[in-house]
């Protein structure tokens, strides 16, 4: 892969206690200043407002070392750095990454302990991370408490999901600072696994609108060997201290020197498009370990999976009541669905219709007793149920050229997997599954840890790391959220850890707005699997007492898959489904799940959001549009496509009466000639969205 870097240093051994650097367009400025007391701080400036006014930094060490005073500046430094690079599966072909940086060497006066601070800043924000110097008076130690604060000048709108240690699948409440109050929201999140951390903590990704129309995300990049870091709200001063999710005893992270914090992050901007377009969190991340990518694919697939979540088939072979029994007593309940036959009629569809692959869950021994008990050896990732045949099944998908994704249902169960997991690749690799999806459902084993602790970071990116040694991509379910370490493991290419469509199936579900704001959230740190395309909306058509149902139009359905990011994307419904709007199901068939370039024409986060991506390898350009629980109607220029050429744009919109809770499954299909000088206006309904393929016309 080439590079292009070029660095320059401005200053070094330039001692002071106050320092300034701005951005490559000097849009954001940010003063360090170290207090006479030797505490310290910093302060941004966007387009020479405050945006974060001086917030103080530092942290606390189990010790007794208390680092966030009694400084003096040993040193600073100031580099540029521009380089340009490119993901081996992305939005774009290449990302640049421009930023000018200052390095603050602090030293104790009182312990001689020493501690640099770095600070980043870009075009589109900040970012800053703690490094521990290899030192005589500091080895080994342990993190008792961060204390980076972010303090906001004004009582800011925010999306927010409450500070949950072990779950981030909730849906985002949308209100201002001071009403934020993780007791006074609606906490069904569905899995049953809960531990608020307090009553004004909220996750990160947070992303906020300032009282004067700025837009503002304090996020983490490259959280390695690190807790996750939570916000906890002060409302007397609208300001946000970091607080890291602690492990089984309370302490926050065990590191020795040289070591270095997770970056913290405030991304900012007057136009919301600059931060859903943003790659700094990336670019934060160390460069690809793995040499030879040639492996790492985007893939489309289908799965057996869906008619579990709707209560068609099951996960288990013989019913859950069977928990006790052995292998050879259980009698097959007949809803099992990971049978043979089944993966066949899926495999058959997939080949059909040009999936890569097919994902088929309960296919192995366990899932009668898989979770809330806290049982240790529920799973041993080898054991198939006697109705799903390993071989038959690989050598029939083999045959049809599909690729079989694996299936490791840990049910937190985390050591046991650790001790499985060399021979569950190998049994992966005997028989050609090039990915797997893992899932983390449930409270954590070792008892006691939380699903965002540095023990299950260090887990989930232990296996991206084994898994790519062994040239396998992961898709994690219910793991800590993304910050954007699959730079680093490009073969981590998905992971859920946000609420999914598949709350839609059996909770209260996602509310219209909801895709609205994850591209401002949750998707910053990496791609989503979230499983679109459902078009049968409404749960009912499986069972008529049933009242859940999907938030969306079938049309915005299609929208999804453009509109959310990501390298692995299923056709979620069952092919039942599909065979009732195969024109609709034309669009998913075409859109590819690679890129060249992405463009956001339109961006509000929890109201709308239009994106256009050109295909990695041809002419073809994709749309998607959406929008929350209000009809929408937009003109969108087509400027974007190449000059000189004919295009045939078709156009999957909602039909004149769809209504997302009234009418979802009301679309249209139409198809125009256009080029690059035309319009189209987009008609959204409510919950509705648009989706458009752009083929140009060869000769
Ligand atoms: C939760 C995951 O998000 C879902 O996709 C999966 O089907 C179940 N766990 C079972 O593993
Ligand atoms: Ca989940």
């Amino acid at each position: 892969m080439k590079k292009l870097i070029f660095i320059r240093i401005m200053l070094v051994g330039y001692l002071t206690t106050a320092q300034n650097i701005k951005s490559p367009s000097n849009n954001i400025s940010l003063d360090f200043l170290l207090f006479s007391n030797g505490k310290p701080t910093y302060s941004v400036n966007y387009k020479n407002k405050p945006v974060i006014s001086r917030s103080n930094l530092g942290l606390l060490l189990k010790d007794g070392t208390d680092f966030t005073s009694g400084f003096i500046v040993e040193d600073t430094s100031i580099i540029t750095f521009d380089e340009a690079w490119q993901p081996v599966l992305g939005e774009q072909t290449n990302i640049r990454n421009n930023y000018n940086q200052l390095t603050v060497h602090l030293i104790q006066k009182a312990t001689l302990k020493k501690l640099n601070i770095i600070f980043k800043v870009y075009n589109e924000g900040v970012a800053f991370r703690y490094e521990f110097p290899k030192q005589a008076n500091l080895n080994y130690f342990i993190i008792s408490d961060e204390k980076s604060e972010f303090r906001l000048t004004d009582d800011h709108k925010a999306f927010w999901i409450p500070g949950d240690f072990d779950s981030n699948e909730y849906a985002y409440n949308e209100t201002l600072l001071s009403a934020i109050d993780t007791e006074k929201i609606d906490l069904n999140n569905g899995i049953g696994v809960k531990s608020i951390s307090g009553k004004y903590t909220v996750q990160s990704p947070l992303m906020m609108k300032s009282t004067n129309g700025i837009y503002l995300n304090i996020f983490e990049a490259a959280v390695v060997d690190y807790p996750v870091m939570h916000l906890e709200l002060n409302k007397e001063n609208y300001s946000f201290t970091s607080k890291l999710v602690p492990n089984a005893i309370g302490d926050k992270a065990y590191l020795q020197t040289p070591a270095v914090s997770p970056w913290r992050t405030i991304m900012i901007s007057d136009d919301a498009r600059d931060i859903v377009s943003s790659k700094m969190i990336l670019n934060l991340n160390e460069p690809s370990k793995i040499d030879d990518t040639s492996w790492i694919k985007p893939m489309k697939y289908v799965g057996i999976w869906w008619e579990m979540h709707v209560g068609k088939a099951t996960w288990d072979y013989a019913g859950s009541q069977n928990a006790q029994n052995t292998l050879d007593q259980l009698k097959p309940s007949g809803k099992h669905g990971a049978t043979t036959e089944n993966t066949k009629r899926y495999i058959d569809f997939a080949a059909q219709h040009g999936f890569d692959g097919v994902l088929v869950e309960g296919w192995n021994v366990g899932w009668e007793d898989w979770f809330g008990n806290w049982k240790e050896n529920v799973f041993d990732f080898t054991t198939p149920y006697p109705d799903f045949d390993l071989k038959v099944v690989n050598d029939y998908a083999k045959s049809k050229g599909i690729k079989m994704i694996m299936h490791h249902e840990t049910s937190g169960s985390v050591g046991n997997y650790e001790r499985h997991l060399d021979r569950a690749m190998n049994l992966m690799k005997q028989y050609g599954y090039p990915a797997v999806k893992t899932g983390y459902v449930g409270k954590i084993i070792p008892r006691g840890e939380f699903h965002d602790g540095q023990t299950m970071v260090n887990h989930f990116n232990f296996v991206a790391q084994r898994m790519a040694e062994n040239k396998l991509m992961v898709n994690s379910h219910e793991s800590s959220r993304p910050t954007g370490y699959n730079r680093t493991y490009p073969n981590y290419i998905a992971a859920e850890a946000a609420r999914g469509n598949e709350f839609n199936a059996w909770s209260n579900g996602n509310p219209p707005m909801h895709e609205t704001i994850l591209p401002f959230t949750r998707l910053l740190g990496g791609p989503m699997d979230y499983t679109p395309g459902i078009f049968e909306i409404k749960m009912n058509a499986y069972d008529t007492t049933k009242k859940e149902q999907v938030h969306t139009t079938l049309a915005k359905q299609l929208a999804l898959y453009v509109t959310m990011y990501s390298p692995l994307q299923m056709a979620a419904d069952l092919p039942e489904n599909y065979e009732k709007h195969m024109d609709a199901f034309q669009f998913i068939k075409d859109v590819p799940a690679d890129w060249q370039e992405s463009i956001y024409l339109e961006a509000e986060p929890g109201d709308y959001l239009t994106v256009v991506r050109k295909d990695k390898h041809s002419e073809k350009w994709f749309l998607g549009a959406i929008t929350d629980e209000n009809a929408r109607e937009t003109e969108i220029k087509l400027d974007f496509l190449s000059p000189n050429k004919k295009y045939v744009a078709v156009i999957y919109e909602d039909g004149k009466d769809a209504d997302w809770q009234k009418n979802p499954k009301s679309y249209r299909i139409k198809t125009l000639n256009i080029t690059n000088k035309s319009k189209i206006k987009l008609h959204l309904a409510k919950g509705g969205g648009t989706a458009i393929s752009f083929d140009p016309i060869t000769n």
